[in-house]
């Protein structure tokens, strides 16, 4: 029999100060996150110099609850993983910094994780008989992309957002609508008791050929609807824009994930990331895999938004395949799926 491996993995790339420890890359024995959200929300979104101070202030306690609701120690680590990027800048040096302190202290392997990788190895925890290759749609605050996964370590990018990801048009959207940050959750309740028919609203499908996404123009027709109802003083139902835009959205990553998956003869489709929790996009994405003869495959909300597990999972991965980082890694704000 195979030794397990333990990893102990930290998350920081935003507003969640998170830890976990995971078993052979699927087993999930603690996951500890502290949000931050309560902090940025009367600023409308995240503040990055607020978010690494609070990461500094929880770093070490996260991960030392991290260890003992796994009941173990520093010594039972096999390995150490933490987000490289992408993220803010400051936030991620934080858990960098903490990472490699760890791992230089227990002379451990240490891996730098790509934070969009970790999203969609969030499936391979949800989801114990899930193997690569597959069809994967990575929605979430600052990435929008469709790739077809390989490997377990290995993407090719087959279509991505020209301006804004899915997650931020919500955000945006919500915001007009005078609603709280994140918007996206609260666009999703809404929606379920609007009309998705009762706005007009823009599908971006770009051109025929292209998986590419689009989401600005939909966030200015709603702000311009908007706008035109206030002028006519006439009466804005909420929940039926909140309703319309999300259908605009959802039909089009919907379309576009569908193509893919039967121009590379996928039998699967993965969903990750904030967006992949949206009740909609699961709803109408579950509908037409099932008549495609397409399964669907996506996380628990819990690990659909960012969380310590997930990042434990494409550790263990990449420690599988010999992708080790080294110690003087840095971060990389920019980094891009497909890259280590
Ligand atoms: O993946 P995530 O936690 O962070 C990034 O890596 O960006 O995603 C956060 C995003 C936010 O934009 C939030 O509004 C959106 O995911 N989100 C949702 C839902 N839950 C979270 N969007 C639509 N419907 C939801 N239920
Ligand atoms: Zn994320």
């Amino acid at each position: 029999m195979t030794k397990d491996i333990i990893t102990l993995s930290i998350e920081t790339s935003c507003d969640e100060t998170s830890c976990a420890v995971v078993k052979n890359g699927r087993e999930v024995l603690s996951n500890i996150i502290s949000s931050q959200i309560e902090i940025h929300r009367p600023f409308g979104g995240v503040v990055p110099e607020i978010a690494s101070r609070k990461h500094i202030e929880n770093i070490d306690i996260i991960v030392e609850e991290a260890l003992n609701e796994a009941r173990i120690g520093f010594e039972d680590v096999d390995l150490v993983g933490v987000t490289k990027g992408p993220g803010l800048v400051g936030a991620l040096l934080v858990g960098i910094s903490s990472a490699k302190a760890i791992a230089y202290a227990l002379d451990k392997p240490f891996i730098g994780v790509n934070h969009i990788e970790g999203h969609i190895c969030a499936n391979y925890i949800e989801h114990k008989d899930l193997e690569p290759p597959f069809t994967c749609l990575v929605v979430s605050g600052g990435h929008t992309y469709l790739a077809q996964a390989d490997s377990y370590t290995e993407y090719e990018i087959v279509g991505r957002t020209r301006d804004d990801a899915a997650g931020e048009a919500f955000d945006k959207v919500a915001r007009a609508l005078g609603l709280d940050y994140p918007g996206g959750p609260l666009i999703d309740k809404l929606a379920m008791k609007g009309d998705k028919a009762a706005c007009d609203f823009p599908r971006v499908y770009l051109d025929d050929k292209t998986y590419d996404f689009s989401f600005s123009g939909l966030k200015t027709a709603v702000i311009n609807y908007l706008h035109h109802k206030e002028q006519l003083e006439e009466e804005i139902v909420i929940e039926d824009v909140a309703a319309s835009f999300q259908q605009a959205v959802i039909e089009v990553l919907v379309k576009k994930s569908i193509r893919l998956a039967k121009e590379r003869k996928s039998s699967t489709i993965v969903m990750a990331g904030g967006v992949a929790a949206n009740e909609g996009l699961r709803s109408l994405m579950g509908k037409r895999c099932k008549e495609e003869g397409i399964e669907l495959k996506y996380p628990s909300k819990i690990l659909c938004t960012d969380n310590g597990a997930m990042i434990g999972s494409a550790a263990y991965f990449n420690y599988i395949e010999g992708h080790l980082s080294p110690l003087d890694m840095n971060v990389v704000p920019n980094l891009e799926l497909g890259y280590k």
